[in-house]
């Protein structure tokens, strides 16, 4: 067997979690392999609607195992409030939730040092979540961080230890007051801990492979976006983990000749959320329409997300960072009163027109867009591909077409069972 990824092709928020969920029938084994609580992801179902952070989307399923994989970074007290939240809904997950002793933790010091320094970045702020991401995964490349596996032998003299690393930055580098917000966060920090403890905590990438090996199916499901990936997005305005398919292999420990399926997902527009570059953004009445119809708002921070055209340049570049096998387009029904669609084929830089992705999406790339006609009739309705206005079918057929990868599945609404396989 090999293990399928689902990831992200734009700038994240393109609806992972939901079709997760709705293919997770397929899978045995659903996992998490990289970023944090950063990460929001969405389900709707039976009137039920769900963010999920840390825990992958597989779990509303009964039957299958869901594992937390060594590349994720978890803030323990956001996965003690996830899994609280779930237990209200009656889903109790400790005996279908693993989670990997080499997932590193958040402290709350790191979210501390993720908001001293956006501060002082002024303008130039990333625009983080401010979950303490960049900080952690500093401290996990920097060979200082802390592992779930810690909190198993002396693990308060570990903590404080790093605490006090931490506290020397806060104050004598970034000169920021710390002690009060620390005071607060720690006591449900180590309650966190005690929640932690009450999982299995395993060897994931030895229980995946031998899962593997077992011949179970296992899907990968990426957090965050290519274009938010720390080696090849949108640098330094990214995310502080590999978001790619490579990613999946690190942040679970599976050799790169096991993936199979890579599933690449998009909005039929785009959307981005925090700062950096975006040359197809619509800083306009249509942006507007965009952000007001597909409910544009971040899942983890309710910051309005940025909006604009589909950019095909970026998501070909996206197609080939991470071998997507197969496209699935999300989100149709926004565009259901929209004449005309726009799409960019091309950038202009310099005067040139280009189709290569280049090195820096500075101010300097402007977009060359083509236009499609809409299809003006709502889509949310839709059961079968039969049923599909002629127009969008066109424009299905024209992405196929210049994106060279098929598009299998077309989402039509937020509800699990708006999902139209082709
Ligand atoms: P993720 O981070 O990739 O999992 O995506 P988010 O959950 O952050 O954002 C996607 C948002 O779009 C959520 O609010 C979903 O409920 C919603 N959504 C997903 N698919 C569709 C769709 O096809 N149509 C509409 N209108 N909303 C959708
Ligand atoms: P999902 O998994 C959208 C963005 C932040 C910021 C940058 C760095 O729901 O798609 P960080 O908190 O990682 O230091 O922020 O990345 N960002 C996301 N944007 N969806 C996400 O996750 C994101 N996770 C981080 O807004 O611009
Ligand atoms: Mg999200």
């Amino acid at each position: 067997m090999k293990v399928d990824v689902l990831l992200g092709l734009q700038w994240g928020d393109e609806g992972k979690g939901k079709i997760v969920d709705v293919l997770t029938p397929h899978y045995d084994v659903i996992t998490r392999f990289q970023g944090g609580p950063n990460a929001g992801h969405t389900l709707e179902f039976n009137h039920i609607k769900h963010v999920l952070h840390t825990i992958p989307s597989g779990i509303f399923r009964d039957d299958k195992i869901n594992v937390i994989g060594n590349g994720v970074v978890i803030d323990p007290c956001i996965f003690k409030k996830e899994i609280d939240s779930l237990l209200k809904l009656g889903f109790d997950l400790k005996k279908t939730l693993f989670i990997s002793k080499k997932a590193h933790l958040i402290l709350p010091t790191h979210r501390l040092l993720d908001a001293a320094s956006e501060a002082a970045k002024g303008d130039a702020k990333i625009g983080s979540t401010l979950k303490g991401i960049g900080p952690a995964y500093r401290d996990k490349i920097g060979r200082d961080g802390l592992r779930v596996g810690d909190i198993l032998l002396n693990f308060e003299e570990k903590y404080r230890i790093r605490v006090k690393q931490h506290t020397d930055l806060l104050s004598n580098y970034y000169h920021f007051d710390y002690a009060a917000a620390l005071a607060d966060y720690e006591k449900a920090w180590f309650e966190g801990i005690e929640t932690i403890r009450q999982f299995q905590l395993i060897e994931s990438e030895t229980f995946i492979n031998n899962q593997i090996k077992a011949g179970k199916s296992v899907i990968a499901e990426g957090a965050q976006g290519t274009m938010l990936d720390i080696d090849f997005g949108s640098y330094p305005f990214v995310t502080s983990s590999n978001t790619i398919t490579a990613g999946a292999c690190t942040g679970l420990g599976i050799a790169p000749n096991k993936i199979g399926k890579v599933y690449g997902i998009f909005k039929a527009y785009c959307t981005r959320v925090g700062s950096g570059p975006f040359p197809t953004e619509l800083n306009d009445a249509t942006g507007q329409k965009l952000r007001d119809v597909g409910h544009e708002y971040g899942s983890t921070t309710g910051r309005p997300r940025r909006c604009g055209w589909l950019d095909l340049v970026a998501l070909k570049y996206a197609i080939m960072i991470n071998g997507v096998t197969e496209l699935i387009m999300m989100k149709a029904d926004v565009l259901d009163d929209f004449d005309a669609i726009s799409v960019c084929t091309k950038y202009k830089i310099g005067g040139v027109l280009t189709k290569d992705f280049p090195y820096e999406l500075d101010d300097s790339v402007e977009p060359i867009f083509e236009s499609i006609p809409g299809w003006k009739k709502p889509l949310t309705g839709v059961t079968s591909e039969s049923d599909f206005p002629e127009e969008l079918n066109n424009y299905i057929s024209y992405l196929e077409s210049q994106l060279g990868v098929p598009i299998s599945i077309v989402s039509v609404g937020p509800d699990r069972s708006q999902t139209i396989v082709r």
